[in-house]
């Protein structure tokens, strides 16, 4: 792909729109001169370090820290415990909403979970803080942990995700079982998974009187904000945090965690600047996770190969102390035509930490077990897997009935396909090798995805000098939303990308609503595409009622904006500057405001989604097991594509997930301990480019005029859906063994083959 010689502004943009450049990051070279300051980056005067100490057990109380010792130790400033620890204005176990999650911020000393805070020690220097950490040497009353999915009796949770109901059933998935020609029942198991950012929980936070300042890494501004404000029981408006830059967030940064809460804490009880940041190992426990899963899948098709019955069970985990769960079944109502679907949930609690949103949360679990089940139901049926997708084609939403607001999934497979080679692909397993001896296989999977939207603000200006800021308090965790939203701007501005200003990733910005469902492109450039024709709509009302503007009488309707000016809509030759309009008027600026919120009429009138195929190919190593994915193809229709170059990158990231999840990604917990044994990225094991040789988006053309103004569906986690179950079946398709219990590792391969996998 030769998208690496464009410039950052091409020519053509003048005279078109600035959607759908491929512009590169406007952030890149300060992150690759390391000019972009993350949180942990920041030093103010006068700080101290806070470290924390943290659970070595999973379950019971701490009966003893060596405070004394701690404190003794050169440097040590203050240690802060459940004993000592100042008061907060809200109880942090206080369950006030769906998205107020319990938070161990040092309130009593019963441990929950192992790497649960119990201590925090302030110093002058880190190396100062972390040996007080050490010499806390905490005694502890331990409890018999309980770890694994069969630990504790399972029950029906409340709800599952955000607030999903945890039984679905359309039709009668029983009635339909016992008429089935073919049937199968298979039964799946995927690993907790943390989220891992390159970047992990870091704050630096700064009280002045009742004001509090902070630097740290968050996905939602607003809700962080409002969260510290009811805890410290100050305003909102009193506290400012700056999140202009994060390395990664995947979920984990989509609440304000309590690490993150007893940063500030820390800097109030010392009345200075203090820093805290998570080692990796602090990672696993206290800022969420994956939970792990057992998916039960049944299915039944009649004597045409369709699917007459589609059920898909899963048990799940969340912590003793507050609920999470993961909804892997709901995908099963999104994908696949079948007059009988019913799904539903059970789950168990653990002493562990409590489970989060963590991308693509509930799709990318069921994903690859519906990619799996619909793989076998496929060979069943003694049809091609791609064929018998096509054939369980949804025209319209499963569990609903409702139509779609656009789907181009058969576009998907059919580009997906050609660009692969798919055709010709043996319907037997193990029939393909490679020059070395090594079998290969080919799988396929489809990706799907919800489009979703919220709430966000945004406020342009235009000034008298032709050029024009656009606010809003966005997120980019990298995923180049900087970029993609200066360009929705840009247009809605009618100007020149090089004219505007793109001010975000500050609270004291409009809240530009969560960068969480993959909805941040569609939430705030809405707004901002809103705010934007606010001002547009203000500048044309000045000129068109002005007799001496070239304008006159065109009416607001009749003109459009680019380049700075306005042009009359029909006859173009008849335009006038910002600077003209705005001079003319004596004003030195023009301001506008622009709000966005979901569609609730087109949302109830429609199944909105983001669709995708991905073809893997794999290469396994039929005496050791070892398992390379080859090839990697998607093709995904999102909607209206912002920046094809940000866009491609997204899926790439969101398709390695996949391949992570079918193949490497696992945490193992110490059933004994209740303990994390891979709490690291030495033995938690992530892709690296040498585990992905080759790898391609392909956007497929969508227009989705019912989703929202922009055509705009979101990209960030589809990519992983689909990609997960691809490259199972390619497994079994080059081996013939079908491994169920996720990663999909060599001793698991091969234990299979001797029947013990
Ligand atoms: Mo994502 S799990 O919606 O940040």
């Amino acid at each position: 792909m030769p998208d690496i010689t464009l410039s950052q502004t091409p020519a053509h943009v003048r005279h078109g729109s600035s959607i759908g450049q491929p512009l590169t990051r406007r952030d890149g070279v300060l992150k690759v001169t390391g000019g972009a300051r993350y949180a942990a980056d920041q030093h103010p005067p006068g700080m101290l370090y806070a470290v924390l100490a943290v659970s070595s057990i999973a379950r019971g109380r701490v009966a003893f820290l060596d405070v004394a010792a701690a404190k003794a130790y050169p440097g040590v400033v203050e240690v802060i415990t459940p004993a000592n620890r100042p008061a907060l204005a809200q109880d942090p176990d206080e369950r006030s909403d769906l998205f107020t999650f319990r938070l161990d911020l040092l309130q009593s000393d019963r441990v929950r979970y192992a790497n649960q805070p119990i201590a925090m020690v302030i110093a002058e220097t880190l190396e100062a803080a972390t040996q007080g950490a050490a010499l806390l040497v905490p005694r502890y009353e331990i409890e018999p942990a309980q770890i694994g999915l069969d630990a504790t009796a399972s029950f029906v949770p409340p709800a599952v995700g955000p607030g999903f109901p945890a039984e679905v059933h359309r039709g009668d998935i029983e009635a339909g079982l016992t008429s089935a020609s073919k049937k199968i029942a298979v039964s799946y198991e995927t690993p907790a998974q943390y989220h891992n950012p390159m970047e992990p929980h870091a704050i630096v936070a700064v009280w002045d009187g009742d004001m509090l300042s902070i630097d740290t890494p968050s996905q939602g501004l607003a809700l962080a904000q409002g969260r510290l404000a009811s805890l410290f029981g100050i305003s909102p408006d009193n506290i400012h945090i700056r999140s202009p830059f994060l390395g990664g967030g995947f979920g984990c940064k989509g609440f304000i965690t309590g690490p993150q809460v007893l940063g500030a804490i820390a800097a109030r009880a010392v009345g200075k600047p203090v820093k805290l940041v998570l080692s990796r190992e602090q990672m696993f426990g206290p800022v969420g996770h994956r939970a792990p899963t057992q998916q039960t899948l049944r299915l039944g098709t009649n004597q045409d190969g369709k699917l007459i019955a589609l059920d898909h069970r899963t048990k799940t985990m969340s912590s003793t102390f507050d609920d999470f769960f993961e909804p892997a079944s709901g995908i099963s109502h999104a994908l696949y035509a079948s007059a009988a679907i019913a799904t539903s949930h059970e789950a168990v609690r653990n002493d562990v930490g409590t489970p989060m949103f963590m991308r693509a949360p509930g799709e990318a679990t069921g994903s690859i077990a519906l990619e799996s089940a619909i793989d076998e139901m496929a060979q069943a049926c003694g049809v091609d897997p791609l064929a018998f997708r096509l054939k369980n084609y949804a025209e319209v939403e499963p569990i609903s009935g409702k139509p779609f607001s656009s789907k181009a999934l058969r576009e998907c497979y059919r580009q997906g396909a050609e660009r692969f080679g798919w055709e010709g692909r043996p319907l037997a397993p193990r029939q393909m090798r490679d020059r070395d001896g090594l079998l290969v296989g080919w799988g396929v999977g489809t990706a799907v995805f919800p489009a979703l939207m919220f709430a966000g603000h945004a406020k342009a200006v235009v000034r008298r000098d032709g050029s024009g800021v656009m606010e809003t308090g966005a997120h980019d965790m990298g995923q180049g939303a900087g970029t993609a939203l200066a360009q929705i701007a840009a247009d809605a501005l009618g100007l020149d990308l090089d004219r505007l200003e793109f001010r975000s990733g500050s609270s004291d910005l409009p809240d530009a609503g969560i960068a969480g469902g993959s909805s941040h492109t569609a939430t705030a450039g809405m707004a901002i595409h809103n705010a934007g024709a606010d001002v547009i709509g203000r500048l044309a009302e000045l000129a068109t009622n002005d007799h001496r503007s070239p304008l006159f009488g065109a009416g607001n309707a009749g003109v459009i904006a680019r380049g700075g000016r306005l042009f009359r809509r029909d006859d173009e030759s008849r335009s006038e500057s910002y600077a003209d309009i705005l001079g003319r008027a004596g004003l030195a600026q023009i301001e506008g405001h622009g709000t966005s919120a979901a569609d609730g009429v087109a949302q109830s009138s429609y199944a909105m989604y983001a669709h995708g195929a991905v073809f893997a190919e794999v290469r396994v190593d039929p005496d050791l097991g070892q398992i390379r994915a080859t090839r990697v193809i998607g093709a995904f229709a999102a909607g209206r594509i912002i920046n094809p170059r940000m866009v491609r990158s997204q899926l790439c990231g969101g398709m390695i997930w996949g391949i992570s999840f079918a193949l490497h990604e696992q945490a193992m917990m110490d059933p004994r301990s209740g303990r994390p044994m891979n709490a690291n990225l030495a033995e938690y094991h992530i892709p690296v480019n040498a585990d992905v040789p080759s790898l391609e988006a392909i956007l497929v053309e969508e227009h989705d005029p019912h989703v929202n103004a922009l055509g705009i569906k979101g990209v960030g986690e589809i990519g992983i859906t689909g990609t997960a179950g691809a490259v199972a079946n390619a497994v079994w398709h080059a081996t013939g063994l079908r491994v169920r219990h996720f990663p999909i590792t060599l001793d698991r391969l091969i234990g299979s083959q001797t029947g013990s996998g």
